[in-house]
């Protein structure tokens, strides 16, 4: 039976460490809450790293063991991997210049190398299980070479590629040295997806400028081949989102922050620790909104969860001393005897409280400098069934192409986004209720089972004109 390859850097799962026992738990971020009702479907898998460095070759066999039960194959990174590809150059180049915040970027050329031989290495993994006829999907910045390197292994095979951040405008992207490997190995795909058409287009116009290729509206002819670019904004599984709200545990959480949080408004803020999600900018405009509006001490509570992520990468633990001071500093400045403005929680919540916080916070702030997509304002507007609640959300997030009835801001803005607050606070019901109808019609139409399906039903389409040609 033919079968689907997903491929990404992390697995759905992750294993971590609990008194000296691995355990699984659930990844967080969007690729890996967005996909995963897929893989388990026949005898499709699931490609990649579980999130945990693990050396000894008996536990990783009775890892791979485990997981396979769950249709998933484990890569393993080595510590040296973990520094030099995750931590140097996806995260250190590509993350940084892809998300237009350059000065972060570091151009290591030993970084490199570990990223085109993690590549190899995921290259090699996919062929130990892929057959003629399987379909590839190839996802994110960390395996911008795997489609590539796979088709010059299996020229007929069908290969999908789909980037889940940004792909910057041509002055970035051409800081990297290795533009066009970069490049190069992105066009082993047969169909490439992006989140918005700025960065369809920003794609193909690298490829314009960097490659003997030629581009004609979305097709790219490069090596006798040609490679279909488009927009597919990718959804959530908004079902789940609007019935969560009648799951018991999560009722229970609804019932204890209602309790916790009697009189005051919420004002919700969740994301990964990650300096593209504007966090500090947040805490600047909420401190002014507490400074310059002296009548919402005490009236409104900025609820903020901020996940761990990448925190061995520098910049990413200075973000969250720098945070930890701001968060301190705010509480310090305008607490009260029995109120703090900015509840913070530096850890991840399973679904049930987010699902239970996303049903009772008034407004949901979501202020990246840039996102790709960003499905938590996603997952805000599906959870909303009463739609009431106000979405205030960044113009430099992809959501906010599709999410127009949000309060648009630009997080650069601290002033607009101090006034957002206040419009948000004073929106009359019905004004809140004609912009979240509308959102939430969008959410629930382009949910992730259409996403998925108007990927590979293209794929499919784009293989049969590439056999043609061949
Ligand atoms: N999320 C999670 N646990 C948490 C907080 C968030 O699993 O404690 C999920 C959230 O529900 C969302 C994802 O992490 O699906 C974040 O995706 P988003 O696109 O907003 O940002 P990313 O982390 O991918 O940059
Ligand atoms: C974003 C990226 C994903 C990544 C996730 C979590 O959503 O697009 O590729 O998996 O962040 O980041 P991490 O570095 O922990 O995998």
């Amino acid at each position: 039976m033919r079968k689907t390859i997903i491929v990404s850097n992390r697995l759905p799962v992750k294993i971590q460490e609990q008194d000296g026992a691995y355990v699984l738990q659930t990844s967080e971020g969007g690729l890996a809450t967005g996909l995963g009702s897929i893989y388990r479907e026949g005898n499709n898998i699931w490609i990649g790293w579980p999130g945990q460095f693990i050396d000894e070759k008996k536990q990783q066999d009775k890892i791979t063991t485990q997981l396979r039960q769950m249709n998933l194959l484990p890569v393993f990174l080595t510590e040296d991997e973990i520094n030099s590809y995750y931590e140097g150059f996806c995260n250190e180049t590509l993350w940084p210049v892809f998300h237009y915040m350059s000065v972060y970027a570091r151009y290591v050329e030993s970084n490199w190398d570990a990223y085109y031989q993690v590549n190899q290495k995921f290259r090699d993994k996919v062929l130990s299980v892929a057959e003629p006829g399987d379909t590839i999907w190839i996802h994110d910045y960390q395996l911008l070479l795997l489609p590539g390197m796979l088709r010059a292994e299996m020229p007929e095979i069908s290969i999908g590629f789909f980037q889940h951040i940004p792909f910057p405008s041509f002055e970035l992207f051409r800081l990297i040295p290795w533009r066009a490997e970069i490049l190069e190995g992105m066009l082993g795909a047969d169909l490439m997806g992006f989140h918005t058409f700025d960065d369809t287009r920003h794609f193909l116009d690298a490829v314009a400028r960097l490659l003997p290729a030629q581009t004609s509206a979305n097709v790219v002819s490069f090596n006798d081949r040609a490679i279909v670019v488009e927009t597919f904004p990718m959804g959530i599984d908004e079902k789940k989102y609007a019935t969560l709200g009648m799951d018991p545990e999560v009722k229970s959480n609804m019932a204890q922050l209602q309790e916790a949080f009697k009189t005051e408004k919420m004002i919700l803020s969740i994301d990964r620790l990650d300096y593209t999600k504007g966090i500090l900018q947040r805490l600047e405009a909420f401190e002014q909104l507490l400074e310059l509006y002296p009548q919402y001490v005490a009236q409104v509570v900025l609820y903020m969860i901020v996940v761990p992520s990448r925190d061995t990468v520098p910049q990413y633990k200075q973000l969250r001393e720098d945070i930890d001071q701001k968060v301190g500093h705010i509480n310090a400045r305008f607490r009260t005897l029995n109120w703090h403005p900015v509840q913070y929680f530096y850890r991840s919540f399973p679904v049930e409280m987010l699902s239970a916080l996303y049903n009772f916070a008034d407004i949901c702030l979501v202020t990246p400098m840039r996102d790709g997509m960003n499905l938590v304002s996603k997952e805000y507007v599906a959870s909303r069934i009463n739609n009431d609640g106000v979405l205030i959300l960044s113009e430099m997030a992809g959501a906010s192409k599709e999410l127009v009835d949000a309060i648009i801001v630009n997080p650069n803005n601290v002033g607009a986004m101090r006034e957002a607050i206040v419009e948000a606070i004073k929106m009359p019901l019905e004004e809140q209720q004609r912009r979240m109808k509308l959102m939430r019609q969008l959410v629930a139409k382009f949910n992730i089972n259409h996403w998925v399906e108007l990927f590979m039903t293209r794929l499919k389409e784009v293989n049969a004109m590439q056999q043609k040609m061949l």
